[in-house]
């Protein structure tokens, strides 16, 4: 099959190829986390040229967006993980620093097509883009997709699990670094959301009764429900690799 990735915005698109490419893979309360709310409406404005597409044909089958932001590549100087990666961007373009840097933040393979190794095509095309627009380094805050099923255990020694083979047990992970990527550190606060208890409720489609700590439907850690303050707060781990 022949794939190309080109930037998503290079031409518009049919709506409901990308609702088939978006459908899914992200809990509701993730597009409930106000810190993001406060950064993406300009970071997608400002680096709309960082997202690509991956078309098989004229199929777009695959997305990811990257931002630019400045690192001194030393594990101390990582963004805290998602929301700060953003924030970081904006204080580069806003200071007018060269961004070194290249964050890549989301990726999505369509829903039909995930585990045939489409991931990685973008990741390398994300890796490419990067190379082409002079950036050294190329960083993700991964989300890992297995995590939810264990939602007790820390991000520190999740994302040390491994395999018989050597490689992540975590599949997103293992796709990073089978395509030779790092696993730098994790980022154990990379987006906290909070909201109220019946936000909660409809987010997660469950009744929070009691005050305490709940595992909730694809949550990479547990929510913590305070009832007499009538709110909850999710605290996302992400775990920080760092391409070639
Ligand atoms: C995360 C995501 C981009 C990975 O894409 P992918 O196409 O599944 O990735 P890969 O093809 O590299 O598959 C990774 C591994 O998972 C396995 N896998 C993934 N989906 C599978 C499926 N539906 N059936 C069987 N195996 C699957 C693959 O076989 C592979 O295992 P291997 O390493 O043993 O070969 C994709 O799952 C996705 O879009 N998820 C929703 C959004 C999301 O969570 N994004 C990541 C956060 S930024």
């Amino acid at each position: 099959m022949n794939f190309t990735a080109e930037p998503m915005h290079a031409r518009p698109r049919p709506q409901e190829q990308l609702e088939r490419l978006f459908a899914g893979g992200w809990p509701e309360f993730i597009f409930h986390d106000q810190e993001t709310k406060l950064h993406i409406g300009r970071v997608r404005e400002l680096f709309a040229d960082l997202e690509l597409v991956l078309l098989d044909g004229d199929e777009p089958v695959a997305a990811g967006w990257a931002v630019p932001l400045c690192w001194n590549g030393e594990v101390d100087d990582l963004p805290a993980g998602y929301n700060d990666s953003l924030a970081r961007a904006l204080a580069a373009y806003d200071a007018g620093r060269t961004p070194d840097t290249h964050a890549v933040l989301a990726a999505q393979v369509h829903p039909d097509r995930q585990g045939t190794g489409l991931a990685a095509k973008l990741l390398t095309a994300l890796c490419e883009d990067a190379a082409r627009l002079g950036r050294t380094r190329v960083i993700c805050p991964v989300r890992p997709t297995h995590k939810s099923r264990y939602p007790l255990a820390p991000i520190e020694r999740y994302q040390t699990w491994t395999r018989p083979d050597g490689l992540p047990q975590d599949p997103w992970l293992r796709t990073h670094v089978r395509m030779g990527a790092r696993v730098l550190a994790a980022a154990p606060r990379s987006q906290v959301i909070a909201g109220s208890v019946a936000e909660w409720e409809s987010w997660t489609g469950m009744p929070l009764p009691d005050s305490g700590d709940y595992v909730i439907p694809d949550g990479l850690s547990t929510l913590r429900v305070d009832r007499a303050a009538g709110s909850a707060v999710y605290t996302e781990p992400n775990v920080w690799v760092r391409h070639r």
